[in-house]
C-alpha cells in the first residue's frame, strides 16, 4: 500500500530533536522556528516530559472514559489555574478540529439555534462542522455545503452587530490570532464589543485558541490581551507538545448532559500525562513570560528589516509579510541556512518556534534570515 498523496513534502526526514533543534538522518542540525506547526510548546524531547510519559506508559496507557481517571482531574485543575479559568469545565478530545466540532455542537445544544458566524480567512479544522466554518473553499467537499454559516470581515463591528441582533445565531467562532489567515490579530476593541453583543443576544462566543493559545502569544490565551472571557475556548497543538490531545473549556453557565458529547480516546492516561507535564514545565520555567520577552525582541529586530512590508503578531506567533513571493527565500532558509519556518499563502512567513527559544537562538535566526535577504 502507498500513502495517500495529500501533502507536498520537503525531502528531509527529522529523526531526532532536542529543545529548539531537529536533526535529520545525516546528523544535519536545523533550527526550528516552526515548532512542527505551532505544536512544540515546551521544546523537543524535554527530559521531564519524556520521563512523565514513559512512567505513565509502564503503568497504564489507556482505559475507557466510563471509569474514573484522576489524571483528567489533575489536568483540568492545573489548566484552570495556569490559564486563569479555574471555574470553567474541561472536555477532552484528541485534535483541534474535534475541539471546534464539539464547541459548536455544545453551543447549539445550549441555545437551540443552528446558525454560526465565522470570519473571513478563518481556519478551524477539517472535520465537517469545523471545515464548514473555515473560509477556504478548496478544503470543502460538496457534503460540507449544507452548513448554516455566515462569514463576516474581521473587525467589522457594524456587520457583526447587525447579524447578531437578528437573534438566530447560535455561536460566533473566532481565532485568538488568525493563523492560516496570515497572523491577523483581531482588534482588542472589536473583541470587547463582540463579547458584549454575544452576551446581549444570547450568542455563544467561542475562542479558537488552538494555534494562538497555550502561552504562544505571550499570555496564556491571545484573547486575554482584550480582557474578555469567552463562553467556550478550544485548545490543542501546544497542549501535548506533540502528543495528540485537545480540550474544550466551557463556562460554568453550561449544563453537562450525559451522552451529549463523547469520545473513545479523548483524555486517555498517556495524553493526560503528556499535557500535565507540559503545564508543569510551562509553570516551572516561566515559559509564557519568556515567550513574551523573546517575541518582543524578535519583532522589534524584524521591524528594522526594510524588505519586510509588515510584522504582525504577539509573543512567539509572528507573521512577516513581503511584497514579493517568499517561496525561494523559505527554501533557501531551509536548505542553505538550515532553519524551519512556516508560511501562509505566497507572501507571509509564520514564525511559531518552541516557547523555550533562547535569546541566543533568536539572534541566530535573525542572522540566518538576513543572509537569505541579502
Ligand atoms: C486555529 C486552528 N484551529 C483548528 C485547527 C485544527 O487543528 P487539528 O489539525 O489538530 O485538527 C488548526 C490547525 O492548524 C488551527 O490552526
Amino acid at each position: 500500500m502507498n500513502l495517500f498523496d495529500v501533502y507536498p513534502l520537503w525531502d528531509i526526514e527529522p529523526v531526532k530533536a532536542e529543545g529548539c533543534y531537529v536533526y535529520d538522518e545525516n546528523g544535519t542540525k536545523y533550527l526550528d522556528l516552526y515548532g512542527g506547526h505551532a505544536v512544540i510548546s515546551v521544546g523537543h524531547a524535554h527530559p521531564y516530559y519524556v520521563r512523565k510519559i514513559t512512567e505513565q506508559l509502564s503503568k497504564i496507557a489507556f482505559y475507557s472514559n466510563l471509569v474514573v481517571n484522576s489524571l483528567q482531574k489533575e489536568l483540568a485543575e492545573k489548566l484552570g489555574k495556569l490559564s486563569g479559568y479555574e471555574d470553567y469545565f474541561l472536555f477532552l478530545i484528541n485534535t483541534g478540529a474535534e475541539a471546534n466540532e464539539n464547541a459548536i455542537k455544545l453551543a447549539s445544544f445550549h441555545n437551540g439555534r443552528q446558525k454560526v458566524v465565522a470570519f473571513k480567512k478563518a481556519f478551524h479544522g477539517r472535520t465537517s462542522v469545523a471545515v464548514g466554518v473555515t473560509d477556504v473553499p478548496a478544503y470543502k467537499a460538496p457534503v460540507n455545503e449544507g452548513q448554516d454559516v455566515v462569514f463576516l470581515p474581521l473587525n467589522d463591528l457594524n456587520l457583526v452587530e447587525e447579524t447578531l441582533n437578528k437573534g438566530d445565531i447560535s455561536s460566533v467562532i473566532i481565532e485568538g490570532i488568525q493563523g492560516i489567515g496570515g497572523i491577523q490579530v483581531p482588534d482588542p476593541e472589536f473583541l470587547k464589543a463582540l463579547s458584549r453583543i454575544c452576551k446581549k443576544t444570547g450568542t455563544v462566543l467561542i475562542l479558537d485558541e488552538i494555534q494562538s493559545g497555550y502561552g504562544r502569544s505571550g499570555k496564556f490565551f491571545a484573547h486575554q490581551y482584550a480582557g474578555i472571557r469567552p463562553d467556550i475556548i478550544t485548545v490543542a497543538k501546544g497542549m501535548g507538545n506533540g502528543f495528540p490531545i485537545a480540550g474544550v473549556m466551557i463556562s460554568p453557565d453550561f449544563k453537562a448532559v450525559h451522552g451529549q458529547l463523547g469520545t473513545t480516546f479523548g483524555g486517555n492516561h498517556l495524553a493526560c500525562a503528556a499535557a500535565i507535564a507540559v503545564l508543569d514545565i510551562m509553570k516551572d520555567e516561566n515559559l509564557i513570560d519568556h515567550a513574551a520577552k523573546i517575541g518582543d525582541y524578535l519583532m522589534s529586530e524584524l521591524k528594522k528589516i526594510p524588505q519586510i512590508k509588515e510584522v504582525r503578531g504577539h509573543g512567539l506567533m509572528i507573521g512577516l509579510e513581503f511584497e514579493q513571493s517568499i517561496k525561494e527565500m523559505r527554501s533557501r532558509l531551509l536548505f542553505e541556512e538550515k532553519v524551519f519556518t512556516g508560511v501562509t499563502g505566497a507572501y507571509v512567513f509564520r514564525l511559531l518556534p518552541p516557547l523555550c527559544l533562547s535569546m541566543q537562538e533568536a539572534e541566530e535566526f535573525l542572522k540566518r534570515f538576513e543572509k537569505v535577504l541579502s
